[in-house]
């Protein structure tokens, strides 16, 4: 049955093929698509197509391309795969294109993901000259069904010279009313405040619009969202789960927080996931989410009562999470709401609103400074995505990693962070499995003990311990953050002895 309602727009009705035809070398073109949720399916394997043929001709074509966050081995995959890419942002977790990224190959704009629509609007990143954006349906009246994430796909239908709508009839058409999108975005000094108080407040309408006049083609498809599974939490990442849960007791009872606790924020990876499946299992309920994601922990919470409502910008599920959506979609709706990505991660609402962030990271060093993205302070791994978006407006916030890299041969507590994403000044808790530093209200120095002796490994605590003693005794008159510098990121040498950079 035909999701095309609108003649105008059904006239418009291509192959996938024809529609690649009208992106050019050179384009700066906006996906859909967060995490592998509501990314275009047909369209950019069938670019790639044309990109590969280009380059076989000894032709070079290579497009900018914008998303709303990581996409999927159809988008991402087969675009970098074609050599096609020559700048990415705001975000992406694709391992083809992160080696290109760190080769050299593509200039890679890693982002925090509030920043991204706005950064379009100031005319920051250059023009748009195509989107490419999935939805569910198209009504009547030309206003848009969004699909599984929405991401930045407003900004890029406002803002694109030209739109490629993908209807996919894989997505339910029961997805109609789970969206909540925002019209009102305007730049400074015209800015008002944005009037969302609970997290679950509708402030905008269930549609997206575009200009008819810019739409160049419309493709069908019936193409499921591929996001990959989560590895089911172990012994380590039960562990951190388990000091959350502790430490979200403790500050209930200490009257710092209701028993419903704040409206959670839960970020990307498989240690956050696990950590949703240790609140599940905590007695709290009657929770919230205020965050960018629902991945498979957040539908359990959602499924056992601990979570009365959900507000994110996409799905993340796995297939078997999507089976479970699918087959109870109804009795979702109305508890989980999908907003733009300037909406779920606003600095402003996460403030006001007193989100608890909790994200991964890959290291933390001994004064609270956190590295969420490379490796060795060189190579990125994925990016910021939200988490500075959450962690630097939270109420509280949680950095959580196991305490060894590598199979034990790196410690994720170092000296000095090689890289830094959300500084001292931002992080109030480290979590690993070993335990929890509350580093809130503490100076340095303090900070560097309860960090190292609460969260380092065991094996890595002693030494340490040896540098931070070493670097107050050698400099008696810079004790503020005393480092020995020509040692600090030595610790980093451990990565390369593994040889697996
Ligand atoms: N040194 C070297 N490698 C490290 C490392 C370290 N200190 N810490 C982690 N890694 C490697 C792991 O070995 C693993 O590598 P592998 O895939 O080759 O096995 C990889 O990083 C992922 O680590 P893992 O322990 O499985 O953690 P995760 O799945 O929880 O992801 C981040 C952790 C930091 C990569 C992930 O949370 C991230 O990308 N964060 C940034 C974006 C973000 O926070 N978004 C949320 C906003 S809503």
């Amino acid at each position: 049955m035909s999701r095309i309602h609108c003649p105008v727009l059904g006239s418009r009705i291509m192959t996938a093929g024809d529609a690649a035809l009208l992106i050019r070398p050179g384009d700066n073109v906006g996906l859909s698509g967060f995490t592998g949720a509501g990314y275009p399916k047909l369209v950019p394997t069938a670019l790639a197509r044309r990109m590969d043929a280009a380059h076989q001709r000894g032709d070079e074509f290579k497009i900018g391309l914008w998303t709303g966050a990581s996409t999927a081995p159809d988008a991402d995959g087969v675009l970098a795969e074609a050599h096609g890419i020559s700048t990415r942002l705001p975000y992406s977790s694709d391992p083809t294109l992160r080696a290109m990224i760190n080769s050299g190959e593509v200039d890679y704009v890693d982002e925090h993901l509030s920043h991204s629509a706005q950064h379009m609007w100031f005319g920051f990143y250059g023009n748009l000259d195509i989107a490419v954006v999935e939805v569910t349906a198209v009504l009547p009246d030309g206003l848009l069904v969004p699909s599984s994430s929405v991401g930045n796909n407003k900004t890029w239908l406002d803002r694109a010279d030209r739109v490629i709508l993908e209807v996919n009839h894989w997505q339910p058409r029961e997805l109609e009313g789970f969206h909540d999108i925002y019209h009102g975005t305007a730049l400074p000094p015209d800015r008002r405040p944005i009037q969302l108080t609970d997290p679950m407040q509708r402030i905008g309408e269930p549609y997206l619009k575009v200009d008819r006049d810019k739409v160049v083609a419309v493709v069908e498809t019936n193409h499921p969202d591929r996001n990959a599974p989560f590895t089911a939490p172990d012994v380590t990442s039960a562990a951190i789960a388990g000091h959350v849960v502790d430490f979200l007791r403790s500050e209930v009872a200490a009257g710092r927080m209701p028993p419903s606790l704040l409206p959670l924020q839960s970020g990307v990876g498989n240690v956050a996931n696990a950590v949703l499946a240790g609140i599940d299992s905590s007695g709290f309920t009657d929770l919230v989410a205020f965050t960018e994601v629902i991945q498979d922990g957040m539908l359990d919470l959602l499924d056992s009562g601990t979570l009365r409502a959900a507000s994110a910008t996409s799905f993340g599920l796995s297939d078997l999470g999507v089976k479970r959506f699918m087959s109870n979609i109804d009795g979702y709706k109305g508890r989980i709401l999908l907003r733009s990505e300037e909406i779920s991660n606003h600095p402003e609402l996460v403030r006001r609103l007193g989100v608890i962030a909790m994200n991964g990271m890959i290291e933390a060093d001994i004064y609270g400074n956190v590295n969420s993205t490379h490796i060795m302070g060189s190579a990125i791994m994925n990016g910021i995505g939200g988490s500075g978006d959450f962690a630097r407006n939270a109420y509280l916030n949680f950095f959580l990693t196991p305490s060894t890299a590598k199979g034990g041969a790196i410690s994720t507590i170092v000296p000095m962070a090689s890289h830094v994403d959300h500084t001292e000044h931002d992080v109030h808790i480290v979590v690993t499995e070993h335990g929890l530093a509350d580093l809130r209200g503490l100076p340095p120095r303090a900070r560097a003990e309860r960090i190292i002796g609460r969260c380092a490994h065991p094996a890595f605590r002693e030494k340490l311990s040896d540098y931070a003693a070493r670097a107050w005794a050698e400099h008696p008159h810079a004790r503020h953050t005393p480092h020995l510098l020509g040692e600090a990121l030595s610790w980093h040498q451990r990565y390369l002895d593994t040889g697996q950079m």
